[in-house]
């Protein structure tokens, strides 16, 4: 039986270019990027070219760029780094956001800080009016997503970035689910600080970096040895950078194809779905203008009762498919998310939903294979046949 990959937004498999690039750093050319000698050399001459590299493909200096281990230090550097340097005691985010931002911010909150969740819509995106309601001089920073994780909706971040400067406020945008699979511009979009991880453009797993504009009130958050010009300690990833690298190079090549592929069978899944199952099936976020690589999709039986997700998921993998149910965080425990709780979803249906995510891998047959299993699934688990 072959797999059926669509957890591309949990993590997405190595591209093949990129391997190879990483192997000379993990095999011969071990050098440590901080020493003097000429392995160590080797080792930062790469680094560096990789970070102009970078730095280019999302419009920013290669001094902006920090590499970190991740989407989740990212987000924990530029929180607590920024708050490091600011007076204000609130920090604004909202309740779709990842844990990755709402449990720093928890965390902050124990320390004194606290926190407002801008309003979100229906569709569950943060509208520049939601925001001019909770930003003040009290506002310490701005942490909202570019692409939301589970949904696959767009904030509209230029605009949210532009009341940030506005107000004086530093703004953090977590793009780790945009970064290599749609246009990413540090400028166009106005934030002032942004995190990427590599694993979910096709990169290596433990890669990231933090995008920190020239001026911004933050400083480090990681101390330890004066690596990334005593921003970041810690040994540089040599074969994580290079990986992450080629990995963002080759998305950026073949963006605009990329994204023609993705949307072709998002397009196939949507429509599959919604003429096989009917209004048995329901959309979240916002399908039509969101990111085509994730498709959040609430099933419910013949007589429209919430079905139980987990059974869901478990049955879809005997067939082969690999998908979620949430984000890959909460997954292996049988808590509802709290982004499809945040859009008002009860917790029963909240627990019946499923996340598609779509890498470039897949296949317009993939799309209809998983739409058969689905429906097959579905009408054994339900009360009365019937109407299925
Ligand atoms: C929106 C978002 N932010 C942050 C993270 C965490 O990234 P990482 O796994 O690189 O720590 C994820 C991972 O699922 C994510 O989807």
């Amino acid at each position: 039986m072959n797999t059926i990959y669509l957890d591309n937004a949990a993590t997405s498999p190595l591209d093949e270019h990129v391997a190879g690039t990483m192997e000379p750093f993990l095999k011969s050319d071990y050098g440590n990027a901080s020493s003097i000698h000429h392995m160590g050399r080797k080792s930062s001459v790469a680094v560096e070219t990789w970070r102009e590299k970078i730095a280019k493909i999302i419009g920013a200096r290669s001094s902006e760029i920090i590499f970190t281990s991740g989407g989740t230090e990212s987000n924990n550097s530029a929180i607590f780094g920024l708050l490091e340097n600011r007076t204000g005691k609130q920090i604004v985010t909202a309740r779709t956001e990842h844990n990755a931002v709402l449990y720093p911010a928890e965390h902050a909150r124990k320390m004194g800080y606290e926190i407002i969740f801008a309003d979100i819509d229906e569709t569950g995106k943060v509208t520049p009016e939601a925001l001019r309601k909770v930003i003040s001089k009290d506002t310490a920073l701005v942490s909202l997503m570019h692409v939301n994780n589970e949904t696959g909706v767009i904030n509209p971040v230029p605009e949210l970035a532009s009341i940030c400067k506005e107000h004086d406020v530093p703004m953090h945008c977590d793009a780790v689910q945009a970064v290599g699979k749609i246009p990413v511009n540090v400028d166009e979009l106005g934030v002032d600080l942004l995190s990427m991880s590599a694993h979910k453009f096709h990169g290596p797993k433990g890669a990231g970096a933090l995008y920190v504009r020239g001026g911004a009130p933050w400083s480090a958050w990681m101390h330890g040895g004066s690596q990334e010009r005593g921003r970041r300690g810690g040994t540089l990833n040599v074969p994580g950078v290079a990986g992450m690298g080629k990995a963002l190079e080759v998305a950026a090549d073949g963006m605009s194809d990329h994204i023609s592929h993705i949307r072709d069978l998002h397009q196939r899944l949507y429509s599959g779905l919604s003429e096989k199952f009917g209004d048995l099936v329901r959309f979240n976020g916002d399908p039509e203008n969101g990111i085509p690589h994730i498709l959040s999709v609430t099933v419910t039986d013949s007589g429209y009762k919430p079905l139980d997700g987990e059974m869901l998921l478990l049955n879809l993998d005997i067939e082969g498919i690999c998908c979620s149910n949430g984000s890959a965080c909460t997954s292996g425990t049988i808590k509802p998310s709290h982004v499809m709780l945040a859009l008002g979803m009860s917790e029963e249906l909240a627990k019946s939903t499923l996340r598609f995510s779509l890498g470039k891998y897949n296949t317009p047959e993939e799309m209809d294979r998983t739409v058969e299993a689905l429906f097959e699934i579905v009408t054994r688990h339900s009360d009365s046949v019937p109407s299925l």
